[in-house]
């Protein structure tokens, strides 16, 4: 396959970023993810865009979704640079998923399957470097030094949004919002699903071969 197309569907917690780091290496691809675009852009002035908040940290602080406008506009110009890309993060609504039909193609749309309780686990256990957002877990996936990352020594905080209350809201979003866009997909036939309830090399064994498959 020429660099793969590919999107990476999931629920907060599901393992998107760690799958995509590793698809990103082995692929040659760009990562494009909306998440960590928006958490670099976080106090960014959206009141022009007749939107009900400012900036995009209000709403991320409630596990809101930042406004389609913003958010198409940063997706448009990240794939108009790449040739091959896992792009994660996004469609999180229909209206997203509309959108990016007229952006571009894509080789493979893939879901990570994982349980409920599971992603609540994973995300307030979650903790990530303050430089290169390199992730751990307190449990599963320590650092050699507490707090400190392996990569670069920085120092490991929790991402704001990862505080239980916020993670149960980002979940509903989630149902609410992001399971038709599933759903959409699956209707197509486009949609390659992944038991990610597994660790994450068990899990990058079963996303790479399903994405050499596509090839
Ligand atoms: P975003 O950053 O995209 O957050 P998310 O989708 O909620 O996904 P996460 O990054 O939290 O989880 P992940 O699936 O990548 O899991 P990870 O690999 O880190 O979005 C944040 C906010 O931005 C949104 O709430 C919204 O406000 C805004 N936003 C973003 N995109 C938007 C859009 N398109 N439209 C509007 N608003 C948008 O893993 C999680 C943890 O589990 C880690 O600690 C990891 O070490 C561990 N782990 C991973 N895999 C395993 C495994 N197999 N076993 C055990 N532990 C594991």
């Amino acid at each position: 396959m020429a660099q793969p197309r590919i999107l990476i569907l999931g629920a907060p917690g599901a393992g998107k970023g760690t799958q995509s780091a590793k698809i990103t290496e082995e692929f040659d691809v760009d990562h494009i993810t909306t998440g960590d675009a928006l958490r670099g852009n976080k106090d960014m002035d959206i009141s022009d865009m007749d939107t009900e908040y400012d900036t995009p940290r209000e709403y991320m602080d409630r596990g809101e979704l930042v406004p389609d406008a913003v958010v198409n506009a940063i997706v448009e110009e990240a794939l108009s640079q790449a040739d091959g890309f896992v792009l994660d993060g996004y469609p999180r609504n229909l209206e997203q998923a509309e959108e990016l039909e007229d952006m571009t193609d894509l080789d493979l749309a893939l879901m990570l399957d994982v349980g409920e309780e599971e992603l609540v686990d994973r995300l307030t256990g979650r903790r990530v470097c303050s430089e290169c957002g390199t992730n751990y877990h307190v449990e599963y996936d320590q650092p050699e030094e507490e707090g400190v990352c392996d990569e670069c020594g920085s120092e490991l905080i929790q991402r704001d949004d990862d505080t239980e209350e916020t993670v149960r809201d980002r979940l509903e979003v989630y149902h609410e919002n992001t399971e038709p866009v599933i759903e959409h997909y699956e209707e197509q036939g486009d949609l390659e699903r992944v038991d990610g309830e597994r660790a994450p090399d068990e899990v990058w064994a079963d996303v790479k071969a399903t994405i050499e498959d596509a090839a």
